[in-house]
């Protein structure tokens, strides 16, 4: 196969392309009328009341910390996710309390909850559905009634995903949820994010972080503004909201074709030693697409498979290094918890392609190429 094949990527179209450039000839290429557009379609496709969309995910975690949390406050999540869930944790001068995952991946919250029945000074729980499978939203709504924490739901893998009638994004079961349209996510916007909330407080308090901590009301002079609190510039641009308004009209089709590719991939491995991190999930919107190997059982290490399938233009990806171990976080002291499922799902995992416009003879050139490296 000549065309490189990555782990994941965006799927752009004519539509899109109209949509972004229909802005740049308008009048606003931000601050104007397509981000309020593209919020409420979010809010209407996500069932909830308010959505802020920001310059991206990482972004959308910090201002949604900024608001949850205080100094110092205990925050539990998992290790197996990407830096920014945890490094929002520590912008605002909170703590991570890293706790082990399950065998699918996400947070044990049976864990979690004897955390929180141990140490009754955790202020929040910042929970990722991994992969795009979501996490069980009675068992989080249970933590939540409860212990009285504050729940964020990291839905950047999970757009499209549902617990059985609620999205992942709305919102029902926590304070906030982000998103992210990074290029490899459900829907692009090139960089960008989003938060939810059915909290009209927190949203008030968001859209003033987003700009600089700026008030302005009809009571105040035309160039009257007052600042109340220490924001940023955390804007999205006109024309990003344009294309994602533009991609939302895509998204379940996307999630489907994801869904396709999963199946699939799960026939071609099923009855093999290479292990599907779960078995199909039709809730899952399938972010990414994650098997796992007993190495120590083959004739290949897991960095040869890599570099071996990188000669074959197959860009494998690997989801995640516990975070908790990673040198800054080991310099802060961490790295020593008890994670023994995550210890060994990091030896085990990798993640496929996995993408929308992945075609049937690609996908099978992956399959073919990993089975050879793999049986080498
Ligand atoms: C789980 C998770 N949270 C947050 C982020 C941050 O999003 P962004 O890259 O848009 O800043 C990512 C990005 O990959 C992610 O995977």
């Amino acid at each position: 196969m000549n065309k490189p094949i990555p782990y994941g990527k965006q799927n752009i179209d004519e539509d899109d392309i109209k949509a972004v450039l229909e802005v740049l000839k308008s009048d606003f290429l931000t601050t104007g009328p397509k981000i309020k557009e593209f919020e409420d379609e979010l809010c209407r496709y996500l069932g909830v009341k308010y959505c802020v969309a920001v310059s991206n995910g990482t972004a959308a975690l910090h201002l949604a910390s900024l608001v949850l949390l205080n100094k110092e406050d205990k925050v539990i999540t998992t290790p197996n996710s990407f830096l920014a869930t945890s490094n929002a944790i520590l912008y605002v001068g909170a703590k991570p309390v890293f706790v082990d995952i399950c065998e699918d991946g996400n947070v044990d919250l049976d864990l979690c909850e004897e955390e929180l029945k141990k140490d009754s000074s955790i202020k929040a729980i910042y929970a990722v559905h991994f992969s795009g499978n979501p996490i069980n939203q009675e068992k989080l709504k249970h933590l939540r009634d409860s212990y009285g924490v504050k729940i964020l739901e990291d839905c950047a893998h999970s757009l499209g995903a549902n617990f059985e009638d609620i999205k992942a994004g709305s919102s029902a079961n926590s304070d906030c949820s982000i998103l992210s349209f990074h290029p490899v996510k459900h829907i692009t916007t090139g960089e960008g994010g989003a938060i939810t909330t059915n909290d009209e407080e927190i949203y008030e308090k968001l859209l003033e972080l987003r700009t600089h901590g700026m008030v302005k009301n009809s009571s105040m002079k035309p160039w009257e503004y007052e600042m109340h609190s220490l924001g940023f510039n955390y804007r999205m641009t006109d024309f990003q909201a344009a294309l994602g308004i533009s991609q939302l009209k895509k998204l379940d089709i996307f999630v489907s074709k994801r869904k396709s590719l999963a199946k699939k991939y799960d026939e071609m491995f099923s009855g093999t030693f290479v292990k599907p991190l779960y078995g199909f999930k039709k809730n899952s919107s399938y972010h990414l697409y994650v098997l796992r190997v007993d190495f120590s059982k083959l004739n290949i290490t897991k960095e040869q498979l890599f570099l071996k399938l990188r000669e074959k233009n197959i860009a494998l990806q690997l989801h995640y290094i516990p975070i908790n171990k990673q040198p800054f976080y080991k310099n802060l002291g961490y790295g020593s918890e008890k994670t023994p499922i995550m210890d060994r799902y990091y030896e085990e995992c990798f993640s496929l392609p996995m993408y929308p416009s992945l075609n049937v003879e690609e996908q099978e050139y992956v399959i073919k190429t990993l089975f050879e490296a793999l049986n080498a």
